[in-house]
């Protein structure tokens, strides 16, 4: 249970590195969450313009999620990488460093489920893509992928993971409320658009 709880810890204190707000920082872009909807994800770094800092924040944000499930993986076994990839999303949604004020997990959850079970992250990922292509709507595209999660899990026998992935789910939408709000009164953003 001890090296369990180091694990969530080591997860937390990964994903809790708000790659958005360090890399447009960085490049001079300005403070992320003064503009669009004032979330630090590639989504939202997207619309500082730089496609760039927007990539790199997706890919970070996956990886440090991924580097979380892995390391744990390596160095523990598979119920660390599992409290270890939870952790990691949660430290991406309620980060200490920003007064617990994060992000809304959608590249976290990916590279979490990428690193956990690769059929069940690639089709994920690949719902985001389709869902995106045929909407624009970045949010949208993320409550589907997520919502879509736990029955990939149970359809591609990583049962160990339908409970988790739901879970991670459900905060994934909570933290999108103003999104699911905006796509209801249809004032939602489309992609790349400020
Ligand atoms: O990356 C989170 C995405 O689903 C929505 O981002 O900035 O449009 O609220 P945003």
């Amino acid at each position: 249970t001890a090296l369990l709880i180091l694990w969530a810890v080591i997860g937390y204190l990964l994903g809790s590195i708000p790659f958005g707000l360090i890399i447009t920082r960085a490049m001079g872009l300005g403070d992320v969450r003064a503009i669009g909807s004032g979330n630090i994800g590639a989504t939202n770094v997207l619309r500082t313009g730089s496609k760039a800092a927007a990539i790199a924040t997706l890919l970070l944000d996956a990886g440090k999620a991924i580097a979380a499930v892995i390391l744990a993986r390596i160095l523990a076994a598979e119920d660390a990488a599992q409290i270890a990839g939870a952790a990691a999303f949660a430290g991406h949604c309620y980060p200490i460093w920003l007064r617990f004020r994060g992000g809304k997990g959608v590249a976290t959850i990916l590279g979490l489920l990428i690193a956990l079970s690769w059929p069940v992250g690639l089709a994920a990922c690949a719902t985001w893509l389709a869902a995106a292509f045929a909407f624009r709507y970045s949010s949208l595209a993320a409550l589907l992928a997520a919502g879509f999660a736990p029955l990939y899990s149970l359809l591609f026998g990583d049962g160990r993971i339908v409970l988790l992935s739901l879970v991670l789910a459900l905060i994934l939408y909570a933290r999108h409320a103003p999104n699911i709000a905006r796509l209801r009164a249809g004032t939602e953003p489309r992609i790349g658009r400020k």
